[in-house]
C-alpha cells in the first residue's frame, strides 16, 4: 500500500513508519515539524534503508493537502498528526481545538474527494474517561477531564459519521494505553520538548542526570503499592498494530485498544528500569495530580482476536529500550532554573 502517514516525524509516527516500510508498504510523511525534526526523517531512512518522500506541510492547511492527495495516490492514511499535552490544552483548548479536530475533517474530506478508502486515527484510553479497568472497546464513553481528551472523543465521533454516510471510507479508532520505549536500534525514541508530560522519558531524563528527581503523583491510590498503575505498551508493539489495523480494514467503522492488557504501577516501572538497566532513579512522593485515576488497563482481545495482534514485548524490553535511546541523545543536564 502507499500509505500517508501525517505527523510520521513524531514519536509513535516515525516508529510505525519503520514498521510500515520493513512490512514492504510505502510512505509519504506530512509533518510540519512542531514537535518533532528532520532528523528523524534520516534515522528512518537509515533504519530501513529505503527512501520517505517527505513535506514539510501544515495539515490543517486544506489547499496544500489537496495537491498532495492530487500528486500521489494514497491507498490510506494513518492520521498521527496533532497536540497531546493534556496541560496545555487546559490553558490554551482552541489550539488544541483548531488543530487536532481541523486536521481530521480535513483529511477525511481529502479522503471522500481522492477516493482513499482507508483511514486509521490515533485515539487514546484517554476517552473511556473514569470507567472502570479493564477498559472495552464497548464502554459508554465517560467525559475526558481536558480539552486533549475531548478532541480524541470528537475525532472519533466525526470520523464515525463520515463514515456512516459514506460506505466506502473506512476507518480504524485505535485507543493507545501508555506507549514508552523506542527503536531497537536507538536512533528514533520519545524526545519531548521541555518538561516530559509522560513518566519515561521523565525516568530516563532523571537517570541520565538531566532533571535531579522523579515526582510520583500519590501512594495512597487503592493498587498494588499506592502508585497509579497504567497500561504500558513499547512503541514498536504499537507501530505493528497499524500495520494490522490498515491490513484489515475492510468496511465500517472497527475499534480497537493497543495495550497488553496487564497493569504496572508507577513504583514497579521505576523498580524495573534500575534494574534492568543498573542505574538508580531517585524519587519523591508528592501529591496526587488532579483527573488521574488509579487504575488504567486496557482488555486486549479484541485486537487480538480480530487483527492477530498482541504486543509481544515486556517492561523489561521497554526500559532497556528506552534507556538505550536516552543514553545515545546529547541531552545535557539542566540548570537549577529549568528543572
Ligand atoms: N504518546 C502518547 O502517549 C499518546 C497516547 C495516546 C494517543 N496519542 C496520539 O498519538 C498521536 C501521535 O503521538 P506522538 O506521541 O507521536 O506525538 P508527537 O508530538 O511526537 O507526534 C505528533 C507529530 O505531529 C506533528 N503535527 C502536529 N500538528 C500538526 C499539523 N497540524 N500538521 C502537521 N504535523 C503536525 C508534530 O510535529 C509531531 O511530529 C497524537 O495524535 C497523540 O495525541 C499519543
Amino acid at each position: 500500500m502507499n500509505v500517508l502517514v501525517t505527523g510520521g516525524t513524531g514519536y509513535i509516527g516515525s516508529h510505525t513508519c519503520v514498521s510500515l516500510l520493513q512490512a514492504g508498504h510505502s510512505v509519504v510523511i506530512v509533518d510540519n515539524l512542531s514537535n518533532s525534526s528532520r532528523e528523524t526523517l534520516e534515522q528512518i531512512e537509515s533504519i530501513t534503508g529505503e527512501e520517505v518522500m517527505f513535506y514539510e506541510n501544515d495539515v490543517t492547511d486544506e489547499k496544500t493537502m489537496d495537491e498532495i492527495f492530487t500528486h500521489h495516490s494514497f491507498d490510506g492514511v494513518i492520521h498521527f498528526a496533532g497536540f497531546k499535552a493534556v496541560g496545555e490544552s487546559v490553558n490554551l483548548p482552541s489550539k488544541y481545538y483548531r488543530n487536532n479536530l481541523l486536521s481530521t475533517i480535513v483529511l477525511a474530506d481529502l479522503c471522500l474527494k481522492h477516493n482513499v478508502e482507508k483511514f486509521v486515527f490515533s485515539s487514546s484510553a484517554t476517552v473511556y474517561g473514569e470507567n472502570a479497568s479493564p477498559m472495552v472497546e464497548s464502554m459508554e464513553l465517560l467525559p475526558t477531564t481536558n480539552p486533549y481528551g475531548e478532541t480524541k472523543a470528537m475525532s472519533e465521533r466525526i470520523l464515525s459519521d463520515i463514515s456512516k454516510a459514506n460506505p466506502n471510507f473506512h476507518v480504524s479508532l485505535l485507543r493507545y494505553f501508555n506507549p514508552v520505549g523506542a527503536h531497537e536500534s536507538g536512533l528514533i525514541g520519545e524526545s519531548p520538548n521541555g518538561i516530559p508530560n509522560n513518566l519515561m522519558p521523565y525516568v530516563t531524563q532523571v537517570a541520565k542526570g538531566i532533571r535531579e528527581k522523579l515526582s510520583v503523583f500519590g501512594d495512597d491510590y487503592d493498587t498494588v503499592d499506592g502508585s497509579g498503575v497504567r497500561d504500558y505498551v513499547h512503541v514498536m508493539d504499537l507501530a505493528e498494530g497499524h500495520i494490522a489495523a490498515l491490513e484489515h480494514l475492510e468496511e465500517g467503522v472497527r475499534v480497537y485498544n493497543l495495550g497488553t492488557g496487564k497493569g504496572t504501577s508507577v513504583l514497579e516501572l521505576v523498580e524495573a528500569f534500575e534494574q534492568v538497566n543498573q542505574v538508580p532513579v531517585p524519587y519523591d512522593i508528592v501529591q496526587r495530580r488532579p483527573g488521574d485515576l488509579a487504575t488504567c488497563f486496557a482488555d486486549a482481545s479484541k485486537a487480538e482476536n480480530e487483527l492477530g495482534w498482541t504486543a509481544k514485548r515486556g517492561i523489561q524490553d521497554m526500559c532497556r529500550d528506552a534507556w538505550n535511546y536516552q543514553s545515545r541523545s546529547s541531552q545535557e543536564a539542566l540548570s537549577e532554573n529549568e528543572r
